[in-house]
């Protein structure tokens, strides 16, 4: 049971895509992909390197030439058919992610509506990109300012969300009239291919989207250091955000560098507590604990506590963990052994540290990279899951007594991504809207995912904004003209 699911089987795609064409490769130089939920073998695609990156990017220029001059209009509509297309393939397409990413279908079928919705999304932004006509300082000349595309963009994405992570940047990108080179990870390249081939039937232009598959330094470190390449956007971790950062200054590249999150939850003794409960599972164990807007740390104070546990520990016992094509499955496997190892040492460490197992904390069956939901309470503030992003399904929960603490502890972390707040008091609610350090905050919300919203982080969860209005201007140059003769 695996890829004879695909209604159409053309989406499933080996080779990759750049330079006009769909290519192999060097055949001696291939990646495996596995599927975490059984690691069968689904399928190889071509490792390129350098040289296949320095063709791309030269096919890239060329394209931008024509592809930043075409009228908005006409960018739009090819835009939105290639979301229209992914709408009218979200099963293949979903399918395809489960196998490769191993989240359960119903989230799959999600990230799908949630990839196509970028698409429509900058489709209708594109043409809304004004400038400015700025009274001038002089009677003789005329102050105008125009938006113009950055040119050819890189972008460089993650695999705990294989297509959506492409779109919100892709459909940005060539919305403003700039062009892509996209190197999806080298672990979930499936979904990346199957957009390109949704790309080519919508009518978007030769070079204008191209696939790069391989492992990420070469073809990363090539996109960067190329002068011709004028933006990098990238998600993923900060150390490595912080590498493409040092690396960008030899051409000082643009960038937008969506890493990693440790989002606060806090629930306040007013808080309701079955939405707070409801809240965190949905923020928790969302892709099994692997998002970057995942809470991290739950941060409960004294006099709801025991209720929040109790209840919580509760909801996480009914989450179904399996393969994700599986009927009812919620949580399916981790990406990799060394993520499962990396939430056991979060176990072990919180324990050893004396916090106490509510729930969960070990592998289980059906395979080798599932973990049981965990629930650990009075975990104290100097465990590694409350100071590390975990990305797995453990859920530290941390006990507080006032409001002040509960703020320090929230914001003593170097990273600012998501953090969330459940509490009945409006003052409270302004307060921590006003005083938690993050780019994103759910009130009384555990899911704050969508296409018109900004969404970015602060400190070293990076900057950059992605969809909604602002996420447009990350590909545009601001230009300022003066006429004068007047
Ligand atoms: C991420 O984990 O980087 C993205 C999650 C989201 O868009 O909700």
């Amino acid at each position: 049971m695996s890829l004879e699911l695909l209604q159409r089987k053309e989406l499933f795609r080996q080779d990759a895509f750049w330079s006009g064409a769909w290519r192999k490769g060097n055949p001696d130089l291939k990646i495996e992909v596995t599927n975490p939920s059984n690691l069968e073998i689904l399928g190889r695609v071509p490792s390129l390197g350098r040289k296949e990156t320095l063709e791309a990017i030269q096919t890239s220029l060329h394209a931008f030439q024509d592809w930043s001059k075409r009228p908005a209009k006409e960018r739009s509509i090819l835009i939105r058919t290639w979301s229209d297309l992914m709408k009218k393939n979200r099963e293949d397409l979903a399918v395809l992610m489960t196998l490769e990413q191993g989240k359960p279908l119903a989230e799959s079928r999600g990230e799908i509506d949630y990839a196509a919705s970028f698409l429509e999304w900058f489709a209708e932004e594109g043409k809304r990109v004004y400038g400015d006509i700025i009274p001038s300082h002089r009677r003789d000349t005329k102050i105008e300012v125009i938006k113009e595309p950055v040119g050819v963009c890189g972008i460089l994405t993650p695999w705990n969300f294989p297509s959506s992570m492409i779109t919100r940047k892709v459909g940005a990108a060539l919305a403003a009239g700039c062009t892509v080179i996209s190197k999806p990870s080298e672990l979930t390249p499936f979904s990346a291919l199957a957009l390109a081939v949704l790309a080519q039937e919508a009518g978007i232009p030769e070079g204008v989207f191209q696939v790069l598959t391989g492992y990420p330094e070469e073809i990363a470190n090539t996109l960067i250091d190329s002068s011709e390449v004028r933006k990098i956007s990238f998600t993923g971790s900060t150390r490595v955000g912080k590498l493409i950062m040092e690396r960008s200054s030899k051409t000082l590249k643009r960038l937008s560098l969506e890493l990693g999150g440790n989002a606060p939850f806090l629930v306040f003794d007013d808080a309701d507590l079955e939405s707070a409960v409801k809240g965190a599972i949905l923020s928790k164990f969302r892709n099994a604990g692997q998002t970057c807007v995942c809470a991290n740390r739950f941060l409960i104070q004294k006099g709801i506590y025991n209720d929040f546990v109790s209840l919580f520990s509760e909801s996480v016992l009914k989450l179904k963990t399996g393969n994700g094509l599986e009927k009812d499955i919620t949580i399916g496997p981790l990406i990799s052994e060394l993520a499962v190892q990396k939430v056991e040492n979060h176990v072990k460490d919180a324990l050893d540290k004396g916090a106490k197992l509510q729930l969960g904390g070990k592998r289980i069956e059906p395979g080798k990279l599932f973990f049981s939901p965990t629930v650990i309470s009075e975990v104290p503030e100097n465990s590694l899951s409350m100071q590390e992003e975990v990305f797995g399904p453990v859920a530290p929960v941390y006990r507080f007594e006032s409001m002040e603490e509960a703020l320090q502890v929230a914001n003593s972390t170097p990273s600012g991504l998501a953090s969330y707040v459940f509490t009945e008091d409006y003052r409270k609610m302004r307060f921590l809207a006003e005083n938690i350090k993050a780019g994103m905050l759910g009130i009384n919300e555990g899911l704050i995912s969508t296409e018109q919203v900004p969404f970015g982080g602060l400190k070293e969860s990076g900057f950059g904004r992605e969809g909604s209005k602002y996420g447009i201007q990350e590909y545009l140059n601001v230009k300022y003209v003066c006429i004068g003769g007047f």
